[in-house]
């Protein structure tokens, strides 16, 4: 049975809405109550953790556990862990994510599930913008990457629990910056594949993102009611 986390512990700066960005509404629901929807759709869930921001357990829906996250992502991925029991695999996924859908829950268990020596499978699309590197605190480019092996990674991430534990057990600084749960396998070793995800599974940060986010997910709404018109049970 597989355990869900989803890391809602963030303050949501960028976003500048007042309320931590998880529970910011878009398309009448707030952003984690999508993922939480999407992930309960998933067969063989066991538990979704939920890890808020101090202050927030309240706002917890129905139906999850809640934990206090921590300062940095990675530590509210680790409490989340912590409280989730013995579910394996391990599915995380950034409440940041709205656009997740069951189906890329779905193959991204799948992927991992289908290959013994995979320690983590992640969502990702390919790169499509050209990518440059310039030098820290400069405007000089010092090198262009080659587009056809980049991909830009996404959640859900799904984790074999002994990997993700032994993960995670980096030292604070390491945790700090950590972007992804991925990087964390990947420096210890593990093998790490991707799973091709839709572009349309965006994170939402600032307010365009927002706008975006609430256009997709209203026309997603509108396709669901269309088609239960079209079918009444
Ligand atoms: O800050 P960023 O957008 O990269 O955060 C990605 C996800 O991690 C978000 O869903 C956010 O709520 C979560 N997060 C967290 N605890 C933190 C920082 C971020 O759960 N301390």
């Amino acid at each position: 049975m597989t355990a869900a986390l989803i890391v809602a512990a963030g303050s949501g700066e960028r976003l500048g809405a007042g309320v931590p960005k998880a529970l910011v509404k878009v398309a009448g629901r707030t952003l984690l109550q999508w993922s939480i929807d999407a992930i309960a759709a998933v067969p063989g869930i066991e538990r979704i953790v939920v890890a808020l921001p101090p202050g927030a357990l309240a706002a917890a829906p129905d139906g999850v556990l809640a934990v206090e996250g921590g300062a940095v992502r990675s530590e509210s991925v680790r409490r989340a862990l912590a409280a989730s029991g013995q579910g394996d695999p391990v599915l995380v996924h950034d409440a940041a994510r709205p656009l997740l859908t069951a189906e890329l829950a779905r193959s991204v268990l799948a992927a991992l599930a289908g290959d013994e020596s995979v320690d983590a499978a992640v969502a990702a699309a390919p790169v499509s913008d050209t990518v440059k590197q310039v030098r820290p605190g400069s405007d000089v480019v010092t090198a262009t990457l080659d587009r056809g092996g980049l991909w830009a990674v996404q959640t859900p991430q799904v984790f074999r629990r002994d990997a993700l534990e032994r993960a995670l057990a980096a030292p604070q600084e390491v945790l700090a910056q950590a972007t992804d749960d991925a990087w964390l396998v990947e420096r210890v070793g593990g093998k790490v594949i991707v799973v091709p995800a839709s572009e349309e599974n965006i994170k939402v940060t600032t307010p365009l993102d927002l706008e975006l986010a609430e256009l997709l997910l209203t026309r997603r709404r509108r396709g669901v009611a269309a088609a239960g018109a079209a079918n009444p049970a």
